[in-house]
């Protein structure tokens, strides 16, 4: 299972976020999983500048680090987020990419993979960014396995307890189990699926605009009935 984890810290690899995230690498390197950290703070992904190129085209009109990144993900079979509690949300980093995969948000273009959430804060408050991050993977058609925080307040001389570690390692290996067996959860399912009619019948009502995205629609359309039509015809 190729994994890659994007880690949205200005502190980097030296931050509370990617010693979290570590340990769910962890936990997903001994179940199999290959990874890979991209900080989005080292890359250059700037704000959408709202262009609606990305509808049209397939691809953003801004020349900088984010089509490498989305290629990578688009390769893999499973994300990590990672971010720190700003302000309770995302850091800033992470919301830019949150808001350049507009596109893919339409077209859930990242259908088939997994994927989990890190997020660690000062004072608490974390699980609503979870549940947030979790449901901007759930948008771009990735299954969200769950998710990891510590609050370092909290925790006795700045350092991660054993049970903190040992949830961190387990969500890593409960990702790569996930994508082995193929897991679906009714509640995700449903609110992919109802998310995904939503999108179809956006990009419908701006088919003359988004011509890259109703295309890819309606491609997906023909799919769906010439499956039908062979399941049809087997029985
Ligand atoms: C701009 C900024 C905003 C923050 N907002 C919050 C907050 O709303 N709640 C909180 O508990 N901690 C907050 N923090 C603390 C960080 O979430 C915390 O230190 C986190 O562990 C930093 O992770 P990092 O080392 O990976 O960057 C904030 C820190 C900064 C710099």
């Amino acid at each position: 299972m190729k994994t890659i984890a994007l880690l949205a810290s200005p502190h980097r690899l030296k931050g509370n976020t990617a010693g979290l995230m570590n340990f769910v690498i962890e936990g997903a390197q001994k179940a199999g999983a290959e990874t890979e950290i991209i900080c989005l703070d080292g890359h250059n992904v700037q704000a959408c500048n709202g262009c609606d190129v990305c509808h049209r085209n397939g691809t953003c009109a801004q020349k900088d680090a984010f089509e490498e990144i989305k290629k990578k993900i688009e390769q893999a079979d499973g994300v990590i987020l990672g971010s720190p509690n700003y302000i309770f949300s995302v850091s800033a980093q992470l919301k830019a990419f949150m808001d350049r995969c507009c596109g893919i948000v339409h077209c859930l273009s990242f259908e088939g993979k997994y994927g989990a959430s890190v997020v660690t804060s000062g004072g608490g408050g974390d699980d609503p960014i979870i549940q947030y991050m979790n449901r901007f993977l759930l948008v771009t058609g990735i299954h969200p396995i769950g998710g990891v925080h510590a609050t370092m307040a909290a925790l006795p001389n700045g350092e991660f307890t054993e049970g903190i570690k040992n949830r961190a390692r387990e969500l890593g290996a409960d990702l790569v189990a996930a994508w082995r067996e193929k897991r679906t959860d009714p509640e995700v399912t449903m609110e992919m699926n109802a998310f995904r009619k939503r999108m179809r019948e956006l990009v419908f009502w701006k088919k003359e605009e988004w011509t890259y995205e109703y295309n890819l629609w309606q491609n997906r359309h023909e799919e769906i009935e010439s499956a039908k039509a062979s399941e049809d015809q087997r029985l």
